[in-house]
C-alpha cells in the first residue's frame, strides 16, 4: 500500500508542469509575416521587415531612427564606438548590471569605471558617479535595472556639465517611461535587446536609437561590416561587424510591436498579483520590489526577490527548483568577475550594495503566458520554502539548547557557564 502511494506521489509529481522563468507569447501576426517571409524568399537582412521594424519602434519610444542589429550586446558594442570612445578613454556604468556594456567598452580599447548600485532600485547609485569623473571620462552607459528606470534627470545633468556621451542600455525597458517620457528616449544613444525573455522578442535582436542621422549612418555602416555607402564594394575605411538583423527576426519583432501594450500590462499584473501576495515574506527579512517611485511605476520585467541572507537564498532557489519553479539568480557584479580580475581589472574594489544584491537576489516566473494557477503556485510554494526554512531553524536552535542544557546537567556546571 505505502509503495502504492509512493509511486502515485511519484508519478503525480512528474506530471507537475515546469514553470519557466520567462516564456514567450506569439498570439499575433507572428506566423502570417514568418510566412510572408519564407514565400517571399527575403530572409536576410535585406528585407522590407527590418526598415518597418526600425521605424516602428523608434516611432514606438518616440526617437528619430533606429538601426535593427543582431542582439542588445551587439547593438552596445556599436552604440559605443558610435559615441566616440576610443582607446584609453574612460566610462563610467554600474557595476551590478549584465557584462555586455563592459565587454563593449573594453573592445573599444577604453577602460570600465563601475559605480555601486542604490539599494532600492538596483541601479547605479547616481549620487557616486560625480567622483568617478576624471579628465579621460568620455561617456556613462545608463543601465535601467529590471523594471524601474534609473534616476536619469540628474545623470543627464551631470553629463552635460562634463561634456559626456551618454549611451541608455533600455536592454529591458521596452514601454516603460521615466517622469512620462519613454525610457530609451534620453541618451546621445540608447539600446534595446530583443532576446526571447524580453518584453517583445525577435528570439535574438537589438535596437539602436538615436535622434541624429549622421550617427544613425555611422550605426548603419558599422553594423554591415563598415562597407562604405556609396564607395567602392569591397573597399573598407574602418573596423565593422556583421551584426544584421535578419527579415525573419524583424517579422517577429513588427508582430510582437502590434501587441506591446497587453504585454505591457500583463506584466504589471503579474507585478501587482506577487507584491500583493507576497507581501508576508516582507516579514521575513525579503525584499520586493517597489511598486513606484516619485518618476515612473514597475514594469516589472523581472519580479525580483532578495532573500535576508544568501543560505535562505539558496534554500528558498532549491525549493522552488525541486518543485519545478524556475527561478533566476541576479547578475554577478562586473568586479567581481573572473574574466575582469585576470586581465588586472577591478582587483581591489568593494561595492558592497551591487555584492549584496548579487549573493542574495533572484527572481521568480513572471512570463507573459504565465497563468493564475502558476501564479498561485508560485506563492505556494513560496510560503512553503520560507516556513520549511524557519522550521529548520527552529529545530536546529532546539537541539543545540537541549545538547547545552545536557552538558550542564552532565557536568553540573551552572548554565551561564557554557
Ligand atoms: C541590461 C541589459 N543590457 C544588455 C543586454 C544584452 O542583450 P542581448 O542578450 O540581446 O545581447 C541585456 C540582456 O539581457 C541586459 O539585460
Amino acid at each position: 500500500m505505502q509503495r502504492h502511494v509512493g509511486g502515485m506521489l511519484y508519478i503525480a509529481k512528474k506530471m507537475i508542469k515546469n514553470i519557466p522563468v520567462n516564456n514567450v507569447s506569439f498570439n499575433g501576426n507572428e506566423k502570417k509575416y514568418l510566412s510572408e517571409c519564407i514565400e517571399s524568399g527575403w530572409i536576410s537582412h535585406e528585407g522590407p521587415f527590418v526598415e518597418k521594424f526600425e521605424i516602428q519602434f523608434s516611432k514606438y519610444i518616440g526617437r528619430k531612427y533606429g538601426v535593427a542589429v543582431s542582439s542588445g550586446s551587439a547593438a552596445l558594442d556599436i552604440a559605443v564606438i558610435a559615441a566616440g570612445v576610443k582607446k584609453g578613454d574612460e566610462v563610467i556604468m554600474p557595476t551590478f548590471t549584465i557584462i555586455s556594456p563592459a565587454l563593449s567598452i573594453i573592445k573599444a580599447g577604453a577602460i570600465p569605471v563601475l559605480v555601486d548600485s542604490d539599494p532600492d532600485t538596483y541601479n547605479m547609485n547616481i549620487e557616486e558617479i560625480e567622483n568617478k569623473i576624471t579628465p579621460k571620462t568620455k561617456a556613462i552607459i545608463a543601465v535601467h535595472i529590471y523594471g524601474l528606470p534609473i534616476n536619469i534627470d540628474p545623470l543627464l545633468a551631470l553629463a552635460k556639465k562634463y561634456h559626456l556621451k551618454v549611451i541608455e542600455d533600455a536592454a529591458q525597458m521596452h514601454g516603460q517611461t521615466y517622469k512620462g517620457k519613454k525610457c530609451g528616449s534620453f541618451g546621445d544613444i540608447s539600446i534595446f535587446s530583443f532576446y526571447a525573455n524580453k518584453v517583445i522578442t525577435t528570439g535574438e535582436g537589438g535596437m539602436i536609437l538615436c535622434d541624429d542621422l549622421e550617427t544613425t549612418n555611422h550605426c548603419k555602416k558599422l553594423r554591415n561590416l563598415a562597407f562604405e555607402a556609396g564607395g567602392p564594394r569591397f573597399i573598407h575605411q574602418e573596423i565593422g561587424y556583421n551584426c544584421r538583423m535578419t527579415n525573419m527576426q524583424a517579422a517577429l519583432g513588427v508582430a510582437q510591436l502590434e501587441q506591446i501594450e497587453s504585454f505591457i500590462e500583463k506584466k504589471r499584473a503579474i507585478g501587482k498579483y506577487y507584491n500583493e501576495h507576497l507581501s508576508f515574506l516582507i516579514n521575513y527579512g525579503y525584499n520586493l520590489p517597489i511598486p513606484t517611485t516619485g518618476y515612473a511605476d514597475n514594469i516589472y520585467w523581472a519580479f525580483t526577490l532578495v532573500a535576508p541572507d544568501d543560505k535562505q537564498k539558496t534554500h528558498c532557489v532549491e525549493y522552488l527548483n525541486q518543485n519545478k519553479i524556475s527561478t533566476r539568480e541576479f547578475f554577478t557584479c562586473m568586479h567581481q568577475q573572473p574574466v575582469f580580475n585576470k586581465l588586472n581589472l577591478f582587483t581591489n574594489e568593494s561595492h558592497p550594495v551591487g555584492e549584496q544584491l548579487s549573493a542574495k537576489g533572484f527572481y521568480i516566473p513572471s512570463g507573459i503566458g504565465i497563468t493564475l494557477q502558476e501564479l498561485d503556485r508560485v506563492v505556494i510554494n513560496l510560503k512553503n520554502s520560507v516556513f520549511g526554512f524557519l522550521i529548520i531553524a527552529l529545530c536546529l536552535n532546539f537541539y543545540k539548547t537541549i545538547k547545552i542544557m545536557g552538558r550542564a546537567v552532565n557536568q553540573n556546571v551552572p548554565l551561564e557557564l557554557i
